[in-house]
């Protein structure tokens, strides 16, 4: 497999795994509407890998747009990370998340069926375990979704497993992704969340930076080891190294796989500060605050399944995970909108 069309490539984890497939040697086609991106990043991949990218900048429900991209690259599979994914706002949109996440990928889905591609590999999430009995969570665990952003990963799930079912040809990898942090070594791209982050790490990192004056911790009741929520935090780009690791695997393999993409390890918020503070030398202001409503108490990986069958581990610990956004973040105050 040589050329791969990735979709959401502008993106956070995208722009991360278009970076290691460059330096992996393939070619590819990215598609983004920049909905919640920028062609900066697309940029700085370029500085990044010294290479030229070929971006199209549209959006996945554009039917004609994809058939366009299909016909004129021989598109040998597909890596699809376009989605919307803020869980909040998915409760208060919904039907905007059903269109751009289901609808979008059934769009793509049926444009990979009329140019002949039957690869895929789809970023999925541990949302999708809802509330786990146990950790640390395998594969085989029920599903099920508490809001609108997760239910719509679980209906993709479920329509790539109808697909792969009705027709032998279709090789699919589901990368169920746990809490990705962290950003490229060189500072040129990370994440670069729109207004207030929502997500921890970016949080702590703008309060390091001097944009947010003080971190509140979500709850310290919880029946976890300090009080504060635990999560599998995982290096970008150990994430993204997972994606050339299923493009691998699905080369000659049909069917439907299904792979945690976590470190087996999690981390409370207060560790996740102490961990902050001390690469940064920063001090992190924080006061505890109510527990978010839907947050779970813990979730980590067992991730042996991608170990065995995929031949692929995290590499990268807290330490480099909290370092490399840092320093992200030291380097972008404003994101990418400082090049603007
Ligand atoms: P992101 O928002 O940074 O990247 C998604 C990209 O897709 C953006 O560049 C956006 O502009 C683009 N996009 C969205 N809708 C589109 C459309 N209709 N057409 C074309 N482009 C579109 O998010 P990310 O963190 O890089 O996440 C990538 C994927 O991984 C998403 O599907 C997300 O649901 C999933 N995921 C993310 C996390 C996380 O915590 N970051 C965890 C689990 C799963
Ligand atoms: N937290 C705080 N303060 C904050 C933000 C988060 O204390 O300002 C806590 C949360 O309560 C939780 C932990 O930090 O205990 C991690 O929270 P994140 O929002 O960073 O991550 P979540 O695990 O809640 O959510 C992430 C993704 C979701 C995805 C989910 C499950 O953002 O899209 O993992 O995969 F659905």
């Amino acid at each position: 497999m040589k050329t791969i069309l990735v979709t959401g490539g502008a993106g956070y984890i995208g722009s991360h795994t278009v970076v290691e497939l460059l330096f992996a040697g393939y070619n590819l086609v990215i598609i983004d509407n920049l909905c919640n991106s920028s062609c900066v990043a697309l940029e700085r991949v370029e500085k990044i890998s010294g290479r030229a990218l070929t971006f199209v900048k549209a959006d996945i429900r554009d039917a004609e747009a994809l058939d366009q991209i299909f016909s004129e690259h021989a598109v040998d599979a597909v890596i699809h990370f376009a989605g919307l994914k803020a869980v909040g706002e998915s409760t208060q949109v919904p039907l905007n998340y059903y269109d751009n996440n289901v609808n979008g990928t059934l769009v793509l889905l049926q444009a990979m069926q009329r140019a002949g591609v039957f690869k895929l590999v789809f970023s999925s999430s541990a949302t999708v375990y809802g509330d786990p009995a146990e950790v640390p969570i395998r594969e085989s665990f029920p599903t099920s979704a508490t809001n609108p952003y997760g239910r719509s990963k679980l209906m993709i799930e479920e329509m790539l497993k109808d697909l792969s079912v009705s027709d032998s040809r279709w090789g699919i990898v589901l990368l169920r992704y746990f809490n990705p942090v962290g950003a490229h070594s060189s500072g040129l791209i990370g994440e670069d969340p729109q207004g207030i982050p929502n997500n921890l790490v970016p949080y702590v990192s703008q309060v390091a930076v001097g944009k947010l004056q003080e971190l509140s911790v979500f709850g310290d009741d919880y029946p976890t080891k300090d009080g504060t929520g635990v999560r599998d935090y995982i290096h970008v780009v150990d994430l993204a190294k997972g994606h050339l690791k299923s493009l691998d695997r699905i080369k000659e393999d049909s069917g439907v796989l299904i792979y945690n993409l976590g470190t087996g390890t999690g981390y409370s918020v207060l560790e996740i500060i102490t961990a902050f503070e001390k690469v940064s030398g920063q001090s992190i202001g924080y006061k505890i605050a109510p527990r978010r409503s839907g947050d779970i108490a813990e979730c980590w990986a067992d991730s042996d399944l991608a170990k065995k069958e995929l031949k692929w581990q995290a590499e990268l610990g807290l330490d480099a995970m909290m370092r490399d956004s840092w320093n992200w973040q030291n380097k972008n105050p404003q994101g990418y909108q400082s090049d603007h």
